[in-house]
């Protein structure tokens, strides 16, 4: 049914039309989208069923190809990264694996930042090598080490910025424009900063590569992940994605979906919480540093104040005492989640030395700033003083001199 009353999309804000963009509506006229609990899709006749197969007309066909759910998740996720096309995928690694899959073959090389999610660190490492796939690793901050790695057997420069955990920043529009003289994608995982925060596709970024685990759903309920961006690189993606099989359920699409729609304010309230924490704990006596990019004392402040439009939801504290202090906060928190999980409303304390990050050695742990003493906050939205008396709680008790 043709819209009664037809408005012109380019007189609306992203977020705006991320809210009003809908799969269908059927007959009942539902506000809400349905969920489409289909794996196939019927065909008219065999014509019709030929022509779909050949690409020669749009429609659906196979769960898993796509699905209406599937297909508002992707052009939402489209207008708010400002994205041509892109896929979405069952969770975030089958997202980081597909993206870096279906742009390289064996002989070819991949530049990244050292700083990254352990998974993503054990695909270069362990999974891409066997496929005759090298990769360089580099400093993320040093624009001119990523020009220096790149040798013409470079196929992708990937970053994530900011890292996990240690909140390093990647100048996205100096990689950006580094890319585009090479003629090399760049791929971000913008999976800390969601599109609220930080947009890296108008910055340079070819694709950026969510997990939807964490703020997309936002509530810890299902995985998902997401690649969006250049037409013509998402299209490789789909091709590797429709004949491996990482599809998105259509159930996690349609959830995904609705909590896109309150991701700004979530952010904001992230955001100003994981702020206030950082400021109330910054020179605590328990701890010898809190990294949060809009802090003054973060090495990178002002390109945090240039690219991204707040500081993010995640905070670090290294309490003193290395492993036995971090152990001891874990330990003595109350409120506080104690998951791997992170972007959910409820506020999550994760040692990643020896959970998120333990598959790396104490070396490359330390190469990219993950010392025993680290945790991880993924500050939720609780009322942030509550979450500060519960941390101050559990702080108390740190022994001064280092020990256990
Ligand atoms: C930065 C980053 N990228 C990718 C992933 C992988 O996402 P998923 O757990 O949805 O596979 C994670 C998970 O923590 C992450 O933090």
């Amino acid at each position: 049914m043709p819209d009664p009353r037809p408005l012109d999309p380019a007189t609306l804000h992203p977020e705006t039309l991320a809210i009003r963009t809908q799969a269908a509506v059927s007959g009942f006229r539902e506000h809400a989208v349905p969920l489409y609990l289909t794996s196939s899709f019927r065909f008219d006749d065999a014509e019709h069923a030929r022509a779909l197969f050949a690409e020669e007309v749009e429609g659906q066909v196979y769960s898993r190809y796509a699905n209406p759910n599937t297909d508002e998740l992707v052009d939402k996720l489209c207008l708010l990264e400002g994205g041509e096309d892109g896929i979405v995928t069952a969770s975030g690694m089958s997202a980081v694996f597909t993206a870096i899959a279906a742009l390289v073959k064996a002989g070819d090389h991949v530049v990244s930042s050292r700083a990254l999610f352990g998974s993503t660190h054990q695909l270069f490492t362990k999974v891409f090598p066997r496929w005759g796939v090298a990769s360089t690793y580099v400093d993320g901050a040093d624009t001119a080490a990523w020009a220096a790695a790149i040798t013409p057997a470079t196929r992708l420069l990937y970053v994530e910025s900011p890292s996990n955990p240690g909140l390093e920043l990647a100048d996205l529009a100096a990689l950006g424009a580094l890319a585009a003289a090479r003629g090399i994608p760049l791929l971000v995982d913008n999976c800390f900063a969601t599109p609220v925060v930080q947009r890296p596709i108008p910055l340079g970024a070819s694709l950026v590569i969510h997990s939807a685990t964490k703020y997309i759903d936002g509530q810890g309920r299902v995985l998902g992940g997401a690649i969006i961006g250049r037409r013509d690189l998402v299209a490789e993606c789909r091709f590797l994605a429709r004949h491996s099989g990482p599809a998105l359920s259509a159930f996690n699409a349609w959830l995904l979906s609705k909590s896109l729609e309150t991701l700004p304010v979530r952010m904001e309230r992230h955001c100003a919480n994981a702020l206030a924490l950082a400021r109330h704990f910054e020179g605590h006596p328990a701890l010898e540093a809190v990294r949060y990019p809009f802090l003054p004392s973060h090495p990178q402040e002002a390109l945090a104040r240039r690219q991204m439009a707040m500081g993010g939801g995640i905070v670090t504290l290294t309490v003193r005492g290395g492993m036995a202090g971090a152990r001891h906060v874990v330990d003595h928190v109350r409120l506080l989640s104690l998951s791997a999980n992170l972007g959910d409303t409820r506020t999550i304390l994760t040692h990643p030395a020896s959970t998120t990050h333990s598959k790396l050695s104490p070396s490359e742990r330390a190469a990219v700033g993950i010392g025993d003493g680290l945790l991880r906050l993924s500050v939720g939205l609780e009322h942030v003083d509550d979450l500060i008396a519960d941390l101050d709680g559990a702080l108390a008790g740190v022994p001064r001199d280092g020990g256990a």
